[in-house]
């Protein structure tokens, strides 16, 4: 990566002291960054099983899942999530407010709540790993469904989403990425 880095940039100052017009080096520029984002979101795939860089596709549905994934998710959720979570994700009515033991009821996922607030890696760990204890009654996950299981729920609630609000949360998300990027 380093060394990519280091030829990259040589070539790019070849190329401007070698009187190559500015705007042409820009571009370079622009096409190499995203070469390099590129290159940093695929050695991330490997280590998180591609949550992090899933976001990056565009599926048949013109967001970053395809409809078989909506479809798969909702039966798993259907069997899993609606008891708490509602049939179509809209959580308890009353989600806002705590129980008397101070912990919070299900909350809505279809876009009425806040888990647009929490990009991807973070939603697939609430799934997987469940609330603290002591914090909160979302049950883990991780040991009944896979990582394809769980992302294709997350198509599934994602579908419910309003263009606007999956808009919110794309930008978020890409937000994370690229500080995940930088982070190395
Ligand atoms: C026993 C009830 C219960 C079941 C079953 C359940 N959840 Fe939850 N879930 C909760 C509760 C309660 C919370 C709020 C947790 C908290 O306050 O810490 C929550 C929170 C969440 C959140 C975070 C939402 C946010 O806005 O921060 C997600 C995502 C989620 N659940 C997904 C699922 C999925 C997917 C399933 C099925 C695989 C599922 N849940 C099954 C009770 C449940």
């Amino acid at each position: 990566m380093l060394d990519n880095r280091g030829n990259l940039f040589a070539y790019l100052k070849g190329a401007v002291l070698n009187g190559m017009p500015m705007a042409k080096t820009r571009i370079l520029m622009a096409v190499f960054l995203s070469l390099l984002l590129a290159a940093c979101d695929s050695s991330q795939q490997s280590g998180d099983g591609g949550v992090a860089s899933i976001t990056q596709s565009v599926g048949d549905s013109g967001r970053w899942y395809r409809t078989s994934q909506v479809k798969a998710g909702g039966r798993i959720y259907a069997q899993h999530c609606t008891e708490c979570h509602g049939q179509e994700g809209e959580g308890a009515p009353n989600w806002r407010k705590p129980e008397p033991d101070g912990k919070y009821p299900p909350p809505p996922l279809n876009g009425t709540g806040h888990a647009w607030h929490h990009p991807m890696q973070l939603l697939t760990k609430v799934i997987k790993e469940g609330s603290p204890p002591d914090q909160g009654k979302m049950p883990p996950w991780g040991d009944k469904l896979n990582d394809e299981e769980i992302i294709s729920i997350i198509a599934w609630f994602q579908s419910y989403w309003p263009d606007q609000i999956y808009d919110a949360w794309l930008r978020r998300e890409r937000q994370e990425q690229a500080r995940e990027a930088q982070r190395g």
